[in-house]
């Protein structure tokens, strides 16, 4: 048993997606929320800009004392192994847990990997499922949209209509995506979207259990860091 909190941490508003999920999932654990709006957007950035923004925000949730933190944005994951370098406290991420979950999968040829320009850029989805017919999508303008709390069903068109009726599968590889999960559906129709936010806070729930960290004392209380 573990009483500390839970941190979160993304480039934004993406990552209340994974807590909304954790909290349902559990509800006796209470949560540090970081989103690191200051630098928002991650997607854009080259990997030294990103490993100095990521190196800050390590030594500041480290700082709270937290069992676990939770990367909860797929851009940052990609530099998961440089995080581990950081730091002694356990780190999770959305690529490897999504990536493990669809290698599972027998009935799926052609994927649709919807991400950050930059995720789609390093590659790592696309080596992981390397058995799958994968295509890489940038979707960056959808993470503007989603820190403004707005829709355009054109920008979804322009990005992803030509898939429509395609591909078996869409990633939402990137966590601000899920606040358009109904309209991407819609859209290209796949038989499956597999969304990253969930498979994270899924593995979150395994690891905590498996390692006897789970509480039982929280109230899914949320410290918003600044
Ligand atoms: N939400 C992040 C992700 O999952 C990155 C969005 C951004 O800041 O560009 O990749």
């Amino acid at each position: 048993m573990d009483n500390r909190k839970i941190a979160v941490f993304d480039s934004g508003v993406g990552g209340l997606t994974t807590l909304a999920y954790l909290k349902e999932m559990l509800p006796n654990e209470d949560y540090v929320y970081f989103g690191d709006f200051k630098n928002n957007p991650y997607g854009t950035k080259t990997t030294s800009e990103l490993q100095s923004i990521l190196k800050n925000n390590i030594e500041l949730l480290e700082k709270k004392d937290v069992k676990i933190i939770v990367i909860a944005c797929n851009t940052a994951g990609t530099q998961i192994d440089y995080l581990k370098t950081l730091t002694n406290v356990p780190l999770c991420e959305p690529i490897t847990v999504t990536t493990n979950y669809i290698n599972q999968m027998n009935d799926v040829d052609n994927i649709l990997l919807l991400a950050t320009n930059y995720t789609v850029r390093v590659g790592l989805y696309q080596k992981y499922l390397n058995k799958f017919n994968v295509i890489g999508q940038p979707a960056q303008e959808l993470v503007r949209l989603a820190e403004e709390k707005k829709f355009d069903q054109k920008v979804i068109d322009e990005i992803m209509k030509e898939y429509e009726n395609k591909v078996d599968l869409v990633i939402l590889g990137c966590t601000h995506f899920g606040y358009f999960t109904k309209e991407i559906d819609e859209t290209v129709k796949p038989k499956i979207i597999v969304e990253s936010s969930y498979e994270l806070a899924k593995y979150v729930v395994q690891y905590l259990t498996e390692n006897d960290l789970l509480s039982g004392v929280g109230n899914a209380n949320v410290e918003f860091v600044e």
